[in-house]
């Protein structure tokens, strides 16, 4: 799929769910909780963080109330309005905080611009060509020794309690397969995607969770000194 496609029809469809997200996506949860553990908020005070493909911004407000400053990128439109609603709700100083429509393979800030990424289930809606580009985006957004935190399902299959068959990932693949719009995520392999693409991160912490039968995986990495 081209870039202009995904990210025209990842639009369309993330306006459309932006009102029942959060009780469509409550399985998400305790992943987005695992992502925030490692993005440390109890050692973490005044640093700028970006989450990519924020959606209805769960974790921008906690790693906001934590005593940070947060920037949340979004293609949906119906997504960001969401995210700045919650914040609005819970965060009494707006300057913390900057929300905003942008694509991750365009990210419209400066190199060395924050100290820790966080992108969770929202890699694995690109293509590869695609996610490498993000990628190098992360690498000049993030300052050296800076974190990234990465969050998706996995191609791992070591979690899978049937994996004699295989079922579970042969299953949801059909689905992504048949119907893309719906099933739009799809396992990858995150670290081996990381560690082949992107030559100024280096992985520190991977985790296999259990997922349904699948697998997610959560690598944080530290940016290289320039
Ligand atoms: C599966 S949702 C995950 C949302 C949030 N990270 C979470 O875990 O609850 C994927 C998000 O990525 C956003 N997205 C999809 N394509 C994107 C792109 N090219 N650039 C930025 N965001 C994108 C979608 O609008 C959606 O909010």
């Amino acid at each position: 799929m081209r870039r202009d496609v995904q990210e025209a029809t990842a639009r369309e469809n993330y306006n459309r769910l932006a009102k029942c997200y959060d009780c469509w996506s409550s399985w998400e949860k305790p992943y987005l909780d695992h992502a925030l553990k490692l993005v440390d908020l109890t050692h973490t005070r005044n640093e700028f963080v970006l989450e990519i493909g924020c959606g209805t911004g769960y974790c921008l407000e906690q790693i906001c109330l934590a005593g940070n400053s947060v920037t949340g990128i979004d293609i949906s439109e119906g997504m960001v309005q969401k995210s700045i609603a919650r914040l609005q709700r819970t965060i009494e100083n707006p300057e913390t905080y900057n929300i905003m429509c942008a694509s991750a393979a365009q990210l419209p800030f400066p190199i060395n611009a924050f100290d820790c990424v966080l992108v969770c289930f929202t890699l694995e809606l690109f293509p590869v060509e695609t996610i490498i580009t993000v990628l190098g985006q992360i690498e000049n957004v993030l300052k050296p020794g800076g974190r990234l935190v990465a969050v998706s399902m996995s191609t791992d299959d070591s979690t899978d309690q049937c994996r004699c068959c295989g079922c579970p990932m042969k299953t949801y693949r059909g689905c992504h397969s048949c119907c893309p719009n719906v099933v739009d995520c799809r396992p990858i392999p995150l670290l081996t995607l990381i560690s082949n693409h992107a030559p100024e991160l280096t992985p520190i912490d991977v985790e296999i969770l259990p997922f349904y039968g699948l697998s997610v995986e959560s690598v944080v990495c530290k940016r290289k000194k320039r």
